[in-house]
């Protein structure tokens, strides 16, 4: 038996912020913004909406696609670092909220790369028998971390939540390898002191290199080639990072999701909201190889090679 995906959800607030409305806030441009990044548009929460909101929204959509109760969910994990307060966590506020009485509960901090790091935890429970179902979320208001006067990081992020629950499916199907993965020297490039501080070019190399990378590494791990992959799904960072990862693994265009046109980058939520996005417009399929890869700060990756189906 293995450990997938049993039904999937995601939340994104309804408020559109395009590159012309930020070229009003800070000396940028559409131009500068759709050929740097690929993004066109992103959504912000508004005041009264939190990060725990949003992803007990994502959350019940993915029980209800995955047909169970929150009775039912064993334990919960909540990547994100932009929770509500430091504690309690995420995760327990969402325990009580969707009724989840007998499921434990934590947050997860590995940035960008935290929904790979909950999908592989949760697997390690689900394959040993310890726990049956598990609701993974990735869930970010990036919007309150970020220094809306500063062009070199305002312009990348966005505000969202996506979720699964995971377990048990049948042989061949679920998760049939992973890589997961950190280096904290390169802290100093990435990281929160007020705001989002960023070294753009430094970050942009790390994760043009570790993507490609740990890509190629679980296909290997799995006995599969690249010839293999039907489907991708990179964190949603920088079109021209993801258009890096696609041409590593030689995929067609049409292969490979790139909503961060439309969201930015959501950090944790954006592989979830990515793969939300891929199933409505039948890109993936019952039996589809599908590999998600995730970098950021900490610095952080990881990665998974995922049989579609249960
Ligand atoms: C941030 C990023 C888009 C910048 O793109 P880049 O091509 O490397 O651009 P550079 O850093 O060379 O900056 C070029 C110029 O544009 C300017 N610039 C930066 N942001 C700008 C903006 N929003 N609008 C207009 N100009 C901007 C810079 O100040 C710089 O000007 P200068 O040459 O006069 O100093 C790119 O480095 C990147 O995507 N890095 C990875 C970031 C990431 O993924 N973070 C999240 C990880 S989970």
């Amino acid at each position: 038996m293995g450990a997938g995906i049993l039904g999937i959800g995601r939340y994104l607030p309804e408020k559109v912020v395009t590159n012309f409305d930020l070229e009003k806030m800070m000396d940028t441009s559409d131009e500068w913004i759709r050929t740097r990044t690929g993004i066109e548009e992103r959504r912000i929460a508004p005041d009264d909406l939190d990060t725990s909101d949003m992803a007990y929204f994502a959350a019940q959509k993915a029980l209800e696609d995955a047909g169970i109760s929150a009775s039912d969910i064993d334990l919960i994990l909540v990547a994100t670092v932009t929770p509500d307060r430091p504690f309690p966590s995420v995760a327990c506020m969402l325990q009580e909220r969707l009724g989840a009485t007998k499921a434990a509960a934590l947050d997860i901090s590995a940035a960008c790369a935290g929904f790979m790091y909950g999908m592989v935890t949760a697997k390690q429970f689900i394959e040993n028998g310890a726990y049956r179902h598990i609701l993974v979320i990735g869930a970010e208001k990036l919007s309150k971390i970020i220094n809306w006067k500063d062009r070199n990081t305002a312009v990348l992020f966005g505000d969202g939540a996506g979720a699964v629950v995971m377990g048990p499916v049948s042989e061949g199907r679920g998760i049939l390898s992973f890589e997961l993965g950190a280096d904290g020297s390169g802290g100093k490039h990435l990281y929160q002191d007020e705001y989002v501080i960023m070294n753009g070019r430094e970050v942009f190399k790390f994760a043009v290199r570790q993507m490609g990378e740990s890509c190629i590494n679980v296909l290997e791990k799995a006995g599969l080639s690249k010839q293999d992959v039907d489907f991708l799904i990179p964190h949603q960072a920088n079109i021209r990072i993801v258009e890096a990862a696609r041409q590593r693994l030689e995929l067609p265009e049409e292969k490979m999701s790139t909503t961060v046109k439309k969201y930015g980058n959501t950090s944790a939520a954006s592989i979830p909201i990515s793969i939300v996005e891929e199933l409505e417009a039948g890109k993936i399929k019952d039996g589809d190889l599908v590999i998600m890869v995730g970098f950021g700060g900490g610095l952080t990756w990881g990665a998974i090679a995922l049989r579609w189906g249960r």
